[in-house]
């Protein structure tokens, strides 16, 4: 496979950046949204087979445990942007098994990483993350509970802070 080199300084006139996305129930989308607003990215949601109700929740945490990987669909291509901006909620202290598949196989150049969680795990993911895709440019995490508040928000801040200066 050929690999793919950083594009010199001098023909880096504005940075292509892509957010892209799992989502089963919001939280993750709303997250990569702002990020994408932030940034002035575009943005790209991964689609998947249903994880509806408490089967789909079931099947979710399997897959995810089992790193399986589903067939997906998105519609943007990565290999237009410089850097890509994955996001996923936690499954199990594991990566959505739709973000598994989109990774699989793809090389990064400049990644960043963020995670919706409950509550606990997401430190595990972003290492899988660093080990599959690369040292990031940023990472960040955000708990369910602090949506409700700025924390959120002064999170997304600093993570595309980062970005921006890399
Ligand atoms: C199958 C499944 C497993 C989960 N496991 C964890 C977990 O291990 N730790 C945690 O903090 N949150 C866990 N969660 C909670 C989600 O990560 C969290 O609610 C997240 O914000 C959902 O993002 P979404 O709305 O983009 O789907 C789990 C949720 C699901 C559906």
């Amino acid at each position: 496979m050929k690999k793919k080199t950083k594009p010199k300084k001098s023909e880096n006139k504005k940075k292509r950046i892509l957010v892209v996305f799992y989502s089963r129930s919001g939280n993750t989308k709303n997250v990569g949204n702002e990020i994408a607003s932030i940034l002035n990215a575009d943005i790209c949601e991964i689609e998947s087979q249903h994880y509806n109700g408490i089967l789909g929740y079931i099947k979710a945490g399997y897959q995810a445990v089992k790193k399986k990987k589903p067939l997906i669909r998105f519609s943007k291509n990565p290999d237009n942007y410089d850097t890509i901006i994955i996001g996923t909620p936690n499954w199990g202290s594991a990566m959505a098994s739709p973000v598994r598949t989109f990774i699989e196989g793809r090389e990064f150049i400049s990644p960043a990483y963020f995670c919706l969680q409950g509550g606990s795990g997401g430190e595990k993911i972003l290492k899988d993350f660093e080990q599959l895709c690369g040292k990031p440019l940023a990472t960040m995490i955000i708990n369910d509970p602090e949506l409700k508040t700025d924390i959120h928000k002064n999170k997304i801040n600093e993570f595309c802070e980062k970005i921006k200066q890399n």
